[in-house]
């Protein structure tokens, strides 16, 4: 029967590794690596730390649980918590010695370890930890990525028992694989930033912060949305992983516009408000070169941030991106407007008025959210407003995450 079990298991792995080689996004990879994880050692929880300079960052969680209890339990994900790579927490003691840590029951920790488990999570959430398998997340060549901590491994009744040294010996496998994976999506995304930054020494309000919060709002909405709809759970993934990095780029293409309109301080006249909204063009121009799915997306986001569902957005129907004498307009209207580009249009319009711009002061949230409910059927797709307002706690999260 062992054998049976541990061949099954290992190929699970092997399948789980060849997964994780196809996953761009930082945060979907996070998602997926825990996932695999606590399925093969069938546990109900766990986190990801990622190491960001001396630190242990918090960066993801899982709960099976909790999410039973309460489907906003997402915005634990958005929790900002920074702990020292020490010997005092346990994850921290994973990190700084790169070793794995095995604790039956956290509440009865024997004298003579160092740490001390970090009750927090468990008192804000009202979740009981018990058993503990914390693995440092370590490159082929050594390098130290994060900390994955599974928590509370089940039995076939779902009752909490200590995790196994056969269940230590599984993770392990897959863990340096998962380093790895991790350590070339952080690369993309720091290139991408790095895009970002370009476009940002030309457009000084479309910030890093700005953009990490668009994305991550519209990763929220969109879940929340398929889910609604119904979408399979293997086509989630797929537009979790292209549609958060094509949301960050939605106003790359305003590195195409010119100073004197990007940096003027008085209002534009209209003809430079015309040229200005040939960012979206530019941006499309941009990634239509190549086809990955990524590509595409990022295109039509680009492309389409600024069309209103009612139709008096802009660029419209644009025949070819690349001639030289396009004409703006007339919108396109309702659901012929791509849904990535009608998600954006919702979580950049929110972002930008809750935050300061050269031109106006936040607003406060009360005016932001009227804004919204009334721009429903006119700028917003209705079913996203209410998507929206659905998961709001979960945006203010991303917003303390985010904020700066
Ligand atoms: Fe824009
Ligand atoms: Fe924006």
């Amino acid at each position: 029967m062992s054998y049976q079990l541990n061949k099954d298991k290992i190929i699970d792995i092997l399948k789980a590794n060849e997964n994780l080689s196809h996953i761009k996004d930082v945060d979907s990879l996070l998602d997926h690596v825990l996932y695999e994880a606590r399925t093969i050692t069938n546990a109900d929880a766990g986190s990801i730390y990622l190491k960001k300079g001396e630190k242990l960052s918090f960066e993801y969680v899982q709960n099976d649980t909790l999410m039973k209890k309460d489907s906003s339990s997402n915005k634990h994900i958005y929790k900002k918590q920074e702990i020292p790579i020490n010997n005092e927490s346990i994850a921290g003691y994973a990190a700084l010695n790169k070793t794995d840590v095995m604790i039956d029951d956290v509440y009865q920790l024997g004298r003579n370890v160092p740490y001390t488990f970090n009750r927090s999570f468990d008192e804000s959430s009202s979740y009981h930890t018990q058993s503990i398998l914390t693995v440092p997340l370590m490159t082929t060549r050594e390098k130290l990525i994060g900390v994955m901590q599974i928590i509370n491994a089940k039995d076939e009744r779902g009752r909490v028992l200590p995790f196994s040294q056969y269940d230590k010996h599984l993770v392990a496998l897959f863990a340096n694989q998962a380093a790895s994976a991790i350590e070339r999506a952080q690369m993309t995304r720091e290139i991408i930033l790095r895009m970002i930054k370009i476009a940002e020494m030309r457009d000084p309000e479309e910030t890093g912060p700005h953009v990490n919060r668009v994305g991550a709002i519209c990763i929220e909405i969109y879940q929340r949305w398929a889910a609604r709809n119904r979408v399979q759970s293997s086509e989630i993934k797929k537009v979790k992983d292209i549609l958060r990095i094509s949301a960050m780029l939605h106003d790359v293409g305003k590195v195409a516009i010119s100073d004197a309109i990007l940096k003027k301080k008085s209002r534009l006249s209209n003809k430079e408000r015309e040229i200005m909204k040939f960012h979206t063009v530019y941006g499309a121009r941009l990634f239509k070169e190549s086809d990955s799915d990524w590509d595409d997306m990022a295109a039509e986001i680009a492309l389409n941030h600024h069309e209103k569902w009612n139709g008096t957005g802009y660029p419209g129907y644009i025949r070819d991106i690349y001639n030289d004498t396009i004409s703006i307009g007339p919108g396109k209207k309702g659901h012929e407007i791509p849904l990535p580009a009608r998600i954006v249009a919702l979580a950049d319009v929110y972002d930008a008025l809750m935050s300061n711009r050269s031109y106006k002061n936040p607003w406060p949230e009360e005016k932001v959210i009227d804004f919204i409910s009334a721009e429903k059927h006119k700028h917003f797709d209705p079913e996203l407003v209410d998507t929206f307002m659905e998961i709001y706690d979960i945006i203010k999260a991303i917003r303390e995450k985010y904020s700066h």
